[in-house]
């Protein structure tokens, strides 16, 4: 990591047509090999944020700079090829007849040879396990491998930088486990990755630093361990607080202070361990 930033957002504004404003005054530094994830409430401006990182958005007031180019100077198809943005919803970024299209389609404006491309679209559905549906309709897949293809379609393009807006979403043990592993191996290699999600177990697992939006406006940035503690979370994820974060509140009503970096079920076990064996030495008379 080089200490000088990446990405540097000045006061971003971003103003809708419909005079929505979704980013009131946004200002932060994303360094290259970092993996920093972007959190809070629906409606935060997270999506708004990271569509300015290629250029699909352009600030209202304030400004956006991708390795020293200022975006709203820059055309977006220089950027595009700078940063990857894997969306939510894979079937609104999916839109080849087949699989194998999808990539080539991605590669496209590349300036790559024909054996290049025929090169990299063999390699990509390797990585990406698609091999077998190479001849398929995206619309064919399930929702874990149309989201393998949307990934491998970004990736499959080298980008230096790549975003992933919720890329937990709809996916099961073994596909989170797959772009868990793209992840690290990817900041591994240097690349930046920057992650929105409500995932707080993922995120204890894969990101280092957060920043915290609410309302349009960075609230916090920092260490996971510093930002995450038991009232963000149930801030943010609102309604959907996980299970281990309620347990522990109620231990707390009950009386049993709980440290606020228990997240994890492993935690959880290896604290009220230690908790029983206390209780049992107090309970034998011996010193706690
Ligand atoms: N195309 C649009 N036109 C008008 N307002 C919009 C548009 N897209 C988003 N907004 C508004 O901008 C604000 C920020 O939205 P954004 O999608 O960036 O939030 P978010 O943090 O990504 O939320 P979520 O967690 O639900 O994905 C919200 O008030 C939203 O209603
Ligand atoms: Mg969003």
């Amino acid at each position: 990591m080089t200490s000088i930033p990446q990405i540097v957002v000045n006061d971003l504004q971003y103003h809708y047509p419909d005079g929505t404003i979704a980013l009131k005054g946004v200002s932060l530094n994303i360094y290259r090999g970092e993996i920093v994830g972007i959190m809070g409430k629906n409606g935060a401006g997270k999506s708004t944020l990271i569509k300015t990182f290629n250029g699909l958005l352009k600030p209202t007031f304030g400004t956006v700079y991708v390795e020293n180019n200022n975006i709203s100077d820059t055309f977006t198809s220089y950027l595009s090829k700078k940063v990857g943005i894997v969306f939510q919803n894979p079937e609104l970024q999916l839109f080849a007849n087949t699989v194998e299209d999808e990539i080539k389609f991605s590669l496209k404006n590349l300036n790559l040879s024909k054996e290049a491309i025929d090169e990299k679209i063999s390699e990509t559905l390797k990585i990406f396990d698609l091999e077998k549906y190479r001849n398929r309709s995206p619309f064919n897949l399930s929702g874990g491998e149309k989201k393998r293809l949307a990934i491998a379609s970004i990736m499959c393009r080298d980008p230096e930088i790549i975003v992933f807006d919720e890329p937990t979403i709809g996916q099961d043990a073994s596909g989170i486990t797959f772009i868990k592993q793209i992840i690290k191996e990817n900041a591994t290699s240097g690349k930046t990755v920057v992650i929105v999600t409500h995932d707080i177990e993922f995120t204890i697992d894969v990101i280092p630093r957060i920043i915290l939006m609410a309302d349009g406006l960075v609230v916090a940035d920092g260490p996971t361990h510093k930002i995450l503690s038991h009232d963000t979370i149930l801030e943010m994820t609102s309604l959907t607080s996980p299970q281990l974060v309620k347990f522990s509140k109620s231990l707390t009503e009950l009386g049993e202070k709980v440290p606020e970096d228990i997240f994890l079920v492993k935690q959880m076990v290896q604290y009220l361990s230690e908790f029983f064996k206390n209780e049992s030495r107090k309970r034998k008379g011996g010193k706690p």
